[in-house]
């Protein structure tokens, strides 16, 4: 299977209204089984990235996986966000090609795909309670802009588990896809030696590697930094954000692509 892969579309930003027809352009012209959207579509809410993943999978003609990132979540409260992702209606409305993965997995050809959203769960940083997290804390996005964002660390916990168990099922290929990195080392080049929030951009699920089976492939998003693929206890992460409009310029190709 091929996979063509992307994240952090932030297709609200200025003059990427036209970033849609380019992607589907592109999946077009190429040869993949699956397109892998890993989160930050754009902001405000399940339904408006609905809108844009239905745009996306009515242009093209493979399955699209899709894990959603903390922007999917700005400007709405996450537990009547997680409503609507649990609800039958969107199941129906996806039936046919989009799987939105939310602490769940798919089976695609030979493929198991597992993952979500990967909230930072304390692996990093011990955050057990609120009150011993950062006070600078509320001065990052997703805390201001994410009503009940307590409940995300829960969310970010049982997917970890939830990865983990799937080692159990003896898959001959997988792919983990979070919006969340999964290790410390995954942080901007420009920011890992910097700043006591950084713990709030990454994960550090460095057991969990140890218990993937050699061979598993990592798409991951959020930090905007486009990387070569970072080897890890034999699993291969691979990141390529589109970003914000100031960060990097519009390039040809959108989709970075890998075999299983
Ligand atoms: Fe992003
Ligand atoms: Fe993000």
């Amino acid at each position: 299977m091929k996979i063509g892969h992307v994240s952090d579309l932030h297709v609200d930003h200025g003059w990427r209204f036209d970033i849609i027809d380019c992607l589907i352009d592109e999946v077009n012209k190429s040869d993949i089984n699956v397109l892998v959207i890993a989160g930050d579509i754009t902001s405000g809410g399940v339904a408006r990235s609905t809108l844009d993943l239905l745009r996306i999978r009515r242009g093209i003609k493979v399955p699209v996986v899709f894990v959603a990132g903390n922007h999917e979540f700005y400007d709405t409260d996450f537990q009547v966000e997680q409503s609507l992702l649990d609800s039958e209606y969107l199941l129906d409305l996806f039936r046919g090609g989009i799987y939105w993965l939310e602490n769940s997995r798919v089976v695609i050809g030979d493929v198991l795909f597992v993952g979500g959203t990967g909230w930072i769960d304390g692996s990093w940083h011990n955050i057990h309670k609120e009150k011993e997290w950062h006070p600078e804390i509320n001065r990052l996005n997703d805390f201001r802009l994410i009503q009940n964002y307590d409940q995300t660390l829960k969310h970010g916990q049982e997917l970890r588990e939830l990865i983990e168990n799937t080692n159990s099922l003896e898959v001959d290929n997988m792919v983990v896809v979070t919006h969340y990195m999964p290790l410390k080392r995954l942080i901007h080049p420009g920011y890992y030696n910097d700043g006591p929030l950084n713990w709030c951009f990454a994960n550090n699920w460095t057991d969990t590697f140890d218990r993937l089976p050699v061979g598993t492939d990592w798409i991951c998003g959020h930090s905007h930094n486009r990387s070569d693929v970072v080897e890890y206890e034999g699993v291969s992460i691979r990141q390529n954000p589109l970003g914000y409009p100031n960060e990097n310029p519009f390039r040809q190709n959108i989709i970075e692509c890998f075999e299983v």
